[in-house]
């Protein structure tokens, strides 16, 4: 399988152009899956809920997501690409599975950063695995990376690639994810934007640097910090079946959930 992702620096407020941009950019792309960054086509340092809500999408009637399901179904692709989900007076900070036929699942970050929390309704929609031409991925958003039960709740789904639409700003997200990839074999893909969204409440840089991490937490590619980035590789999902760490301990097989009990309560 060929998959990748698309880094670039979304304009706040502008998601004509940030979309034509992301259409522009994967025009003649030759993959079948691309993962692109977080809030990917309203930019991120919303001021408030109502801030949020007015560039927010209802992916029901999004000229937008249209555009790129359009383009899914042009290159046989499936895209996964942040945004600001409008649900009525609800507002998610979302990412959404786009397939040649169109959406086919919608996630809300379970876990809001900072700001976001006055911004974004908390997300309720459980981590599955999705299926696409054989494969199974996993999405998680961002500041999830903090929460090393989000990853492995996808790889015991029998996730085989974790896409991780990313705005980060703290510095410690890509060489987390090369343990996520060792503690549960599976591939990441972490497609962060760069630039700086100056805002009158303040200005935020994001720090770029996406990547592709095999499951072992070999890094298979690491863009550059500040500039945008088409990258595509092959890749073999079924790499990430094989959960066995030495000959006599697989990383999903050997763990001992009674004694982890304490997770469940506390
Ligand atoms: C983040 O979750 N956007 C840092």
């Amino acid at each position: 399988m060929k998959a990748g992702f698309y880094q670039f620096r979304p304009l706040f407020g502008k998601a004509n152009q940030n979309c034509q941009k992301i259409i522009s950019a994967l025009e003649n792309v030759d993959a079948d899956l691309i993962v692109l960054p977080e809030l990917a086509l309203s930019g991120y340092y919303f001021k408030d809920k109502s801030e949020s809500l007015k560039y927010s999408e209802d992916p029901q009637n999004s000229k937008h997501l249209d555009s790129l399901a359009n383009l899914a179904n042009k290159n046989n692709l499936h895209l996964v690409v942040g945004f600001a989900e409008k649900q009525g007076e609800q507002c998610y900070n979302s990412a959404a599975l786009i397939g040649p036929n169109g959406i086919e699942h919608i996630y809300r970050k379970v876990h809001l950063f900072n700001e976001e929390k006055f911004c974004f309704d908390p997300g309720d929609t459980p981590f599955i695995v999705n299926n696409i031409k054989g494969v199974k991925i996993g999405m998680m958003i961002c500041f999830d990376w903090v929460f090393p039960e989000v990853t492995r709740v996808l790889a015991l789904q029998g996730a085989q690639i974790i896409c991780q639409p990313s705005n980060l700003v703290l510095t410690f997200c890509q060489q987390t994810m090369l343990a996520r990839c060792i503690e549960n074999k599976v591939f990441a893909i972490t497609a962060n934007r760069y630039g700086t969204d100056k805002r009158p409440q303040g200005s935020l840089k994001f720090t770029g640097m996406s990547q592709v991490v095999a499951p072992g937490g070999k890094l298979l590619h690491r863009a550059a910090s500040q500039r945008d980035a088409l990258f595509v590789t092959d890749i073999n999902p079924k790499d990430a079946d094989n959960k066995m760490i030495t000959e006599h301990n697989g990383v999903l097989s050997d763990r001992r959930p009674e004694f982890y009990s304490l997770l469940n309560n506390l």
